[in-house]
């Protein structure tokens, strides 16, 4: 009987958990999500006995005078303030790096502590800092945040450890045991290479040397396990998404089979984080391949920088906007899987680009009703900001002093919040645009039948009169008006049927939401997650209108097995017969099939293979090499530079390199090509190589140009 009592509470709670687990959706499912960001340093101290730890002494300041110390933020202090999260409407946030961060300090020239208050100088990628709690922690920080309806994405920068030229030299640590640190390297743990000069160099990129930061090398086995095994620890631990912090720095193909390793354990979410301007950034296209190919979401830059010149600065138009939203919409496979914002940690917050609150107002407005999910900075709410040296970093890493529950910018979120929850045109709904001026734009969001027009006027005029006959047959309206969603908070005006055109007010937001679906009642897949892995494994298709009753589920016309079947949310198994780009869709018992949506078949776990080619002994005239062959990530033989593994990275040993993430244990042939500026293909090489994947990975496989002749 007592044993029996022990076992009651904790089968209660998981009886809870579950429950709770599947009225909230699936865990890996952000896009349904509005996300907070917090700065944990800067946000709450919850325990003031980690301010200055013993190990690391020194880098407090408990006056928040040096901007580079730490200022006492921890763990406990987030847990303390999820009920104010959850009262604005969150469910989700997003935390700086947890792990364990170097111990001694860069000294800056005058004398001054630098710190690594920002989580990203990791010393131990097992630990968690010192600064910010422990294992135990983390745990409980979990558990709060998913009892409240909350899910958690942790930080993790996998391209660096610590500055190398100061402090404690870059060092690594597995648990307690000194892996090696950049001045004494024998085992090649990191790269050596000078820091980044070219920008736009892909090799550059990932091999060199990031802001001084120790450049770890993934293409060394023990990085490779030992990072897998860091990010898998986070989500043993709980956590529901990963940030891949530095992206575009981190070796690419290694990154999609980290992300791999991720799927391969159940449900997560990952994004990349790929700095860039807008679309037409010379590697945004870079962005989309790896994206797309490694099936992660994406921070979008191009919206924020984008939002931030027409709203911020007031610099640009909405067609710039609307631009670059179509783009975006056109090559990613999933846009709904971008998360946007208007700021971070690394950028002045918006309200130092302006102080008009109102652009503040509508630049959070029109992140929430674009496509993507929309991440809020911490403190936004309360229209925080220091505008020190314009406000950048690390001025826009503010103390949140104030928690105020009844402030402007709070009510503002949290009407958000619901009004983002309550429809799924904005959660999951394609968008297109209506019309586009450079202070108007309207778009639609539609989304199984539901429909939201958005309609923003950023002029300090009335707009001209805008014709409701489109709007009318979109938004399905009777004869009565349909109020503006947030109630004319932001000055939106109501919609009115019976008006043949409608004037939009200077500096307004409206949002109108059809009145009930426009009743198509068609199934609608919203997302499917993960959205690039190997057969056998568990796939999620979400959506609505599945009906009660199973039918089934067609990647490519092959029926999948199905592994439990909803309304709203199906799991099957992923094929394992085929493999590459193919088109999932759901047919309901009924015979009614949906849209269908991509996903990317694997042929196998995924390890790191470095290709090797000795110099081709080509004229190079701008021309680039790329490998094209039979598995998923060399292109499935495509010649297509967007879909064929490459273009190939002039090494510092004049060899041509690439990492590309394979098949484990599979055979796979492939052939070498070469592509002009216009992805034409100029030459190809007559043999075809065979090579056999090694169960593990990571592995250099050198090889040479087969030309007619050999
Ligand atoms: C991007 C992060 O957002 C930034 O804060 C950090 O300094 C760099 N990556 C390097 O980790």
């Amino acid at each position: 009987m007592t044993e029996f009592r022990k076992v009651i509470p904790p089968l209660c709670l998981a009886v809870f958990f579950l429950f709770a687990f599947l009225k909230s959706g699936f865990a890996e499912d952000l896009r349904a999500s509005t996300i907070y960001q917090i700065f944990t340093d800067r946000f709450c101290n919850g325990d003031t006995k980690n301010d200055d730890p013993e190990v690391s002494k020194g880098m407090f300041d408990p006056e928040k005078k040096n901007w580079n110390a730490y200022w006492g933020g921890d763990l406990q202090g987030v847990i303390d303030k999820l009920p104010y999260l959850k009262k604005m409407g969150f469910t989700a946030i997003w935390i700086s790096p947890v792990i364990d961060n170097v111990n001694k300090p860069t000294l800056e020239a005058d004398g001054r502590v630098m710190a690594p208050y920002h989580g990203y100088h990791a010393r131990n990628f097992k630990g968690i800092d010192e600064h910010i709690g422990d294992w135990k922690v983390f745990d409980r920080l979990i558990e709060s945040a998913h009892r409240s309806g909350i899910k958690v994405m942790v930080d993790m920068p996998l391209n660096h450890t610590s500055t190398i030229n100061h402090g404690e030299f870059g060092a690594l640590y597995n648990g307690m045991e000194f892996m090696s640190d950049t001045e004494n390297d024998r085992n090649k743990l990191f790269n050596h290479l000078p820091e980044i000069a070219d920008w736009n160099d892909p090799y550059q990129l990932q091999y060199y040397t990031l802001a001084w930061l120790g450049d770890l090398n993934q293409e060394n086995s023990f990085i490779d396990t030992y990072l897998g095994s860091a990010v898998l620890n986070l989500k043993k631990h709980g956590a529901d998404a990963t940030r891949l912090d530095a992206a575009k720095h981190a070796n690419w193909g290694w990154q999609s089979t980290v992300v791999n390793k991720l799927y391969d354990q159940g449900r997560h979410f990952v994004v990349a984080e790929w700095w860039m301007s807008d679309t037409d950034d010379p590697l945004y296209k870079e962005a989309v391949e790896f994206v797309n190919k490694a099936g992660v979401g994406m921070f979008d830059f191009p919206f924020a920088t984008t939002i931030r010149k027409v709203l911020g600065e007031e610099k640009s138009g909405f067609k710039h906007l609307a631009r670059v939203i179509e783009r975006e919409d056109a090559d990613l496979k999933d846009p709904n899987a971008l998360i946007t914002f208007i700021d971070n940690h690394d950028m002045p917050r918006f309200t130092s680009l302006n102080k008009d609150r109102r652009a503040v107002d509508l630049a959070l407005a029109l992140m929430y009703t674009v496509r993507g999910i929309p991440s809020v900075y911490y403190g936004t709410e309360q229209y925080i900001h220091d505008d020190t040296k314009g406000g950048g970093d690390p001025y826009t890493r503010v103390w949140m002093k104030d928690f105020d529950e009844e402030s402007e910018g709070f009510k503002l979120i949290t009407e958000l919040n619901r009004l983002r929850r309550s429809s799924e045109a904005l959660s999951y709904g394609f968008q297109r645009s209506i019309e586009v001026g450079d202070d108007l734009y309207i778009f639609k969001r539609e989304f199984g039948g539901h429909s939201v027009v958005v309609a923003v006027n950023k002029g300090k005029q009335n707009s001209a009169p805008v014709s409701t006959e489109r709007l009318s047959a979109i938004l399905g309206t009777g004869d009565t008006a349909i109020e503006d969603a947030l109630a004319g908070r932001l000055g939106g005006v109501a919609f009115s049927a019976g008006a043949k055109s409608l004037t939009l007010p200077p500096r307004s937001i409206s949002i109108w939401k059809a009145r009930e679906s426009n009743g198509n009642g068609l199934p609608e897949i919203a997302s499917i997650s993960p959205g690039v892995i190997h057969g056998g494994k568990p796939v999620v298709v979400s959506g609505i209108g599945f009906g009660e009753k199973q039918g089934q589920v067609l990647a490519d016309g092959e029926s999948l097995s199905i592994r439990h079947w909803s309304d709203r949310s199906v799991e099957v198994t992923s094929p394992a017969t085929s493999y590459g780009e193919m088109r999932m869709a759901v047919k309901r018992a009924d015979g009614v099939t949906s849209r269908s949506k991509p996903f990317t078949a694997l042929s196998g776990k995924l390890v790191p293979i470095t290709f090797q080619v000795e110099s081709p002994g080509f004229n190079w005239k701008g021309e680039k090499l790329y490998i094209t062959g039979s598995a998923s990530n060399l292109g499935c033989w495509s010649r297509k530079p967007q879909q064929a593994a490459g273009p190939l990275l002039l090494s510092e040993d004049r060899d041509y390199i690439l990492c590309v993430a394979l098949p484990a244990g599979k055979k796979v042939s492939f052939k070498l090509i070469i592509l002009d500026k216009e992805g034409k293909l100029v030459r190809e090489e007559k043999g075809i190589h065979s090579y056999k994947v090694p169960d593990q990975g990571p592995w250099r496989h050198k090889l040479r140009w087969q030309d007619e002749a050999q």
